[in-house]
């Protein structure tokens, strides 16, 4: 409908949406829009001309409209409404296709694109936050989603593993005389946390000892065993603490995905010498930077980007600069997908035009940030401790659970409502917004929440529990109710589709809701137990199918859909 209107009334009206909402009333068809109604004011011409001339333009076969594999009708009415109606057996026909297909009409990728998945990406020696919930959360239903579409995904988990704060952590060991590797290794995240915050006291009130934290970073750079089995130790008790995290969550990252940016440290001089030799670099104040073109600061002086500073250490920058060689040159990318907090949006803006300028990143291969917004508290601030430290993400994870414990009983069944309840949250926000963590809000079993999607499934599977059947014939939809279902249920395609092109799972979050909504209206008025004959095989065939997206849709989300809660 949208090229329709461009068609009729000029590229002004592009992306206008048609907002095409289920209809209020069976007589009004299926999906309505008010698209003539709103486009009365802007293009000073009564609403019923608009709408006719609107649906003389649009091809039902190729709109966004259609999403059955038949074709619906469109039709003026009323003051300046367009109705879309479908043939109850095309909506019946939809229906039966996904009880066959076990991939419920996603169609297979023609060019299957190779995509790299860079997120969570916690920091070694330090807790994970609530960024990185978000990031984890996020780029875990995105991976899962890309993967669903048809695509070959390839997580990786950069983990902040690299950097000077290695030395000082080393020789606060060494200092404390904890040389064994293994043991080391064997330390827990709070043992982790305060060695960090030792090491940095005194890295900061004894110069000596800064000194000597300077060295090590060198020996680590360079090699030397002693620290770098010291630095491994960190490195390794870190990755049992995120672990536990990750199995916690049930997100899909392993130990296989972890690719910190210590793997990049040999490539490092090589991108610096490279971007001298084509002339990109320029020294500034003792670093060695790039001024890629239009990035200006506020007061219009050009922005750099820090590869090398003036101590010799190269930077995060420099360092993703590496990671984007490796991933073109030895994944042979299609499509590199960051999931980052959105204050480091600048960062990856720079970093993609100095590789770009560089041609290290070619046009073919596409590259987005995907940033987020913050986690906040309560009081609409940043999502703080009372004592004014950052919340770590286990903390958050306790709190989800205690909430969920009073209403659901179970070890299990507490950690599965509390995750959903975190992560329905999470995906169901504009990437960008901010948005408060309220965990009564998160868990309740009614409005648009996880757990109210779980207990959706839960119920439909307690229907099907009662009429066990081999197959499921679903006939031909006839009361609104039903007909509302079949439409619902045949957008799932489409929804997977556009969350793995638009890289925004909100609208998988929204469609799933409008999915138990229409799940709910369909019970209010169509018994399906005390139906019989074809209704009955009908209704059950409808509640096989819902069954089946809600399951695969909210597994998309990384989501658990229970049998019964
Ligand atoms: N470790 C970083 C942080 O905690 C995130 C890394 C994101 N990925 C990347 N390729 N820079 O802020």
């Amino acid at each position: 409908m949208q090229d329709a209107v461009v068609t009729c009334f000029g590229g002004a009206y592009a992306g206008i949406d048609p907002e095409l909402r289920p209809a209020t009333r069976p007589e009004f068809g299926h999906l309505q829009s008010n698209l003539p109604l709103r486009l009365a004011g802007p293009l000073g011409l009564p609403p019923q001309d608009i709408g006719a001339r609107l649906i003389d333009a649009v091809d039902i076969s190729t709109s966004s409209i259609h999403r059955l594999g038949g074709l619906g009708t469109l039709e003026l009415a009323g003051a300046g409404f367009i109705n879309v109606t479908w043939s109850p057996s095309v909506l019946g026909a939809a229906v039966r296709d996904l009880l066959t297909d076990p991939h419920l009409g996603v169609p297979a990728q023609e060019s299957p694109k190779r995509v790299v998945v860079d997120y969570s990406s916690p920091n070694v020696a330090k807790q994970m936050h609530v960024g990185h919930l978000r990031s984890t959360v996020i780029g875990d239903a995105l991976a899962r989603v890309l993967t669903c579409a048809g695509h070959e995904v390839v997580r990786q988990n950069h983990l902040g593993d690299w950097g000077t704060q290695f030395g000082m952590l080393v020789e606060e060991l060494l200092g404390e005389d904890l040389r064994d590797p293994a043991a080391v290794a064997g330390l827990d995240m709070a043992e982790l946390l305060a060695l960090y915050q030792r090491a940095k006291v005194r890295f900061d009130d004894d110069p000596g000892f800064a000194d000597s934290a300077r060295r090590r970073v060198v020996a680590l750079q360079s090699g030397e065993p002693t620290t770098l089995a010291l630095w491994q130790a960190l490195v390794d008790a870190s990755m049992t603490e995120f672990d536990a995290v990750y199995s916690r969550l049930g997100v899909l990252l392993t130990d296989d995905d972890f690719d910190g940016e210590s793997r990049y440290n040999d490539r490092l001089p090589r991108v610096v010498d490279d971007l001298d030799a084509l002339g990109l670099l320029t020294e500034s104040a003792g670093a060695q930077v790039v001024y890629p073109d239009g990035f200006t600061g506020r007061d219009g002086a050009s922005l750099p980007l820090i590869v090398r500073k003036s101590d010799g250490g190269f930077g995060y920058a420099a360092t993703d600069l590496a990671t984007i060689r490796h991933r073109v040159d030895d994944l042979a990318v299609d499509r590199v997908v960051y999931i980052v907090d959105h204050r480091q949006s600048q960062h990856f803006e720079m970093v993609f035009a100095v590789a770009r300028a560089a041609g290290w990143l070619p046009d073919s291969v596409e590259v987005h940030h995907v940033g987020f917004g913050t986690v906040l508290g309560p009081d609409g601030r940043p999502f703080k401790t009372r004592s004014g430290e950052t919340v770590t993400l286990t903390a958050l994870l306790d709190a989800a659970e205690e909430a969920a414990a009073a209403s659901y009983a179970g070890p299990e069944v507490v950690r599965m409502v509390a995750n959903a309840a975190v992560k329905y949250a999470d995906l169901s926000n504009h990437l960008a917004r901010d948005y408060v963590f309220d965990l009564t809000r998160m868990s309740a079993t009614t409005g648009e929440t996880g757990p109210y999607l779980q207990y959706a499934h839960a119920r439909v599977c307690s229907i099907l529990a009662q009429a066990p059947q081999q197959t499921y014939a679903a006939g031909t939809p006839h009361h609104p109710a039903e007909q509302r279902l079949a439409l619902e249920l045949a957008g799932f395609a489409p929804v997977v589709a556009k969350v793995a092109d638009t890289l925004e799972p909100h609208h998988l979050t929204a469609y799933l809701y409008g999915l138990a909504t229409a799940l709910t209206a369909f019970y209010e008025s169509c018994p399906v137990l005390k139906a019989e004959g074809e209704v009955r095989e009908t209704r059950l065939g409808l509640c096989e199918a819902t069954r089946r997206v809600l399951s695969t849709g909210l597994g998309l989300l990384g989501i658990e859909a229970p049998k019964r809660m």
